[in-house]
């Protein structure tokens, strides 16, 4: 299996994207550790898996703060020894409001989990990736990254750094045989795009989905499996070059 031996580390574990992402690399032979806000949904997350796997743990840890970010490298490195790929992917929506309405808290927090939380994961795996000689860091950005997204003031910015940090990392951890990307999902079928159809439309979430599902070429929200594919394929050999790249899987809907 193409990741055997090695050891994964995924943040947003128990969302959508992080549960897909999980799945897969499990499957296909990784050690994998989970990273989420709280130890009872990654408790009840490690119970769909093989019970007798001792390749999967789960670290509760606030990706925003500098003390968690060290634990989960730590722990993750005290149980498995090393660490090839980190999918550098906790983030939150904040809210749709204008930017004039939009509440500074809920920026900050954006800002602080989206932006500071993705580099100090960078940070803390790298000084591990470097120990065992090299590996993959895989962040997501968003097609939100790419594009103007009104309402979504913070979000848009956020995934607009993510993609900044992707690049400038990619050159500084070259050296080290360290290779840095980003995924650009679209709309994909997990809670954060209920919460956006439900901000955006209260009192009809479902136009909004049926909107949305139009204008995208494929006509259909992606799947978070299909966006599990692709971070597998840029953590694996078959991606030894590919380093400071944004991959977009959105359905054509940026093209539209
Ligand atoms: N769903 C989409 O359409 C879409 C599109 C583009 C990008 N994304 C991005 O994909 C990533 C995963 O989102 P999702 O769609 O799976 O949503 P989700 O809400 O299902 O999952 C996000 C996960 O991140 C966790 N999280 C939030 N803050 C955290 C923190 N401070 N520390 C640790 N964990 C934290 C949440 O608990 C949750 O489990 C996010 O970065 C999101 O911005 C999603």
């Amino acid at each position: 299996m193409r990741f055997t031996g090695k050891s994964v580390v995924i943040t947003g574990a128990t969302g959508g994207l992080g549960r897909a992402a999980a799945k897969r690399f499990h499957d296909e032979g990784a050690h994998v550790a989970l990273v989420d806000l709280h130890q009872n949904d990654l408790d009840a997350f490690l119970q769909t898996f093989d019970t007798g796997s001792k390749r999967i743990i789960g670290i509760e840890a606030d990706v925003s703060k500098n003390t968690d970010v060290k634990k989960y490298v730590n722990e993750t490195m005290a149980v498995f020894g090393r660490i090839d790929t980190l999918f550098n992917n906790a983030g939150i929506e904040g809210s749709i409001s204008s930017l004039e309405d939009y509440e500074e808290d809920t920026f900050d927090r954006v800002v602080q989990v989206n932006i500071k939380g993705v580099w100090l994961g960078m940070r803390y795996c790298a000084d591990a990736m470097r120990k065992s000689g090299g590996g993959s860091i895989i962040n997501t950005a968003s097609a939100a990254g790419l594009m103007a997204t009104p309402s979504l003031i913070a979000y848009g910015a956020s995934k607009h750094a993510v993609i900044g940090m992707t690049k400038s990392a990619s050159i500084e951890l070259a050296p080290a045989g360290i290779r840095v990307n980003a995924v650009c999902p679209g709309v994909i079928n997990t809670r954060m795009m209920r919460s956006i159809e439900e901000q955006t439309i209260p009192d009809n979430p479902e136009e909004y989905v049926k909107a949305v599902s139009e204008k995208t070429p494929l006509g259909r929200y992606g799947e978070p499996e299909e966006v599990a594919s692709l971070v597998a394929f840029l953590a694996s050999d078959e991606a030894t070059y590919i380093t400071g790249s944004s991959y977009v899987i959105d359905g054509g809907l940026l093209n539209a």
